[in-house]
């Protein structure tokens, strides 16, 4: 199953990926994760990037399919992938249409999640991570059960992301309106994208999704 996650930063693309990877057994592929990999690591490409995404723009086209393509190349993309971040851009959108036609696949799916502006600065304004195992808190919604020690791997340390601040976040914003969004009406012409309500409980918003992607036979590797 060949899905992509298109919404605002914000919209929870990432949680959604990571609890379709979860159910359907086949991987996330975020590509602001991968660039913040890059940017640790203090490669080439994450030293060119690390400016560009704190400042909350878009990272250039031939970096993004390069890395994408190499990516798809993974034996765990053989049964399908989860896109959240890719494409933000036609030349993007087209590359990846490209590659997928070249290797006789398809997509699936595309799946928007709506949330209306105000939410989306709260969420992003709100959220940090445990710099031991990367799980995903909020200041408000979802506070670690002890307060300062990380549910999963009990780690004390906490990190927010550089561009989680309100002047990148209108930044990123600007990007996704200008940039991402013209992509749905190309998805909806091809007849793959469906708008799923993200303002609810994460469980919720995946619940919707489970049930558009049910008809399409996809049942779940995990609870069938
Ligand atoms: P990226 O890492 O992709 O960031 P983003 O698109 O801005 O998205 P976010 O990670 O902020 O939000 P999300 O939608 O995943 O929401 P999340 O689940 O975390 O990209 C970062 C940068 O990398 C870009 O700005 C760009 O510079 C560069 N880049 C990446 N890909 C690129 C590309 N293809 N081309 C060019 N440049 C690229 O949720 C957010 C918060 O809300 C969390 O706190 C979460 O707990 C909470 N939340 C989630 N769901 C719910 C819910 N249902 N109810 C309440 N709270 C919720």
């Amino acid at each position: 199953m060949n899905l992509i996650l298109l919404g605002p930063p914000g919209a929870g693309k990432g949680t959604q990926a990571r609890m379709l990877q979860a159910f359907y057994g086949i991987p996330q592929i975020s590509t602001g994760e991968m660039l913040r990999a890059e940017a640790a690591a203090g490669s080439t490409t994450g030293r060119g990037a690390r400016a560009v995404m704190a400042a909350g723009g878009l990272v250039p086209d031939t970096i993004l399919i390069r890395m994408l393509v190499s990516r798809l190349a993974a034996p765990n993309c053989a049964r399908g992938f989860i896109l959240d971040g890719f494409p933000r851009t036609r030349i993007q959108a087209e590359a990846l249409d490209a590659l997928l036609a070249a290797q006789g696949q398809q997509l699936d799916a595309v799946i928007e999640l709506e949330v209306d502006h105000r939410a989306l600065i709260g969420r992003i304004a709100g959220r940090f991570a445990c710099a031991a195992c990367g799980a995903g808190y909020h200041d408000t919604t979802k506070k670690p059960r002890r307060a300062g020690r990380c549910d999963i791997c009990a780690g004390t340390d906490f990190t927010r992301r550089a561009d989680d601040n309100a002047p990148a976040a209108q930044a990123r914003l600007a990007a996704y309106h200008q940039e991402t969004a013209p992509l749905l009406p190309y998805y909806a012409v091809r007849g793959r994208l469906f708008a799923v309500g993200g303002v609810a409980a994460a469980e919720t918003v995946f619940a919707k999704i489970q049930a558009l992607l049910r008809p399409c036979g996809h049942l779940g590797a995990v609870a069938v």
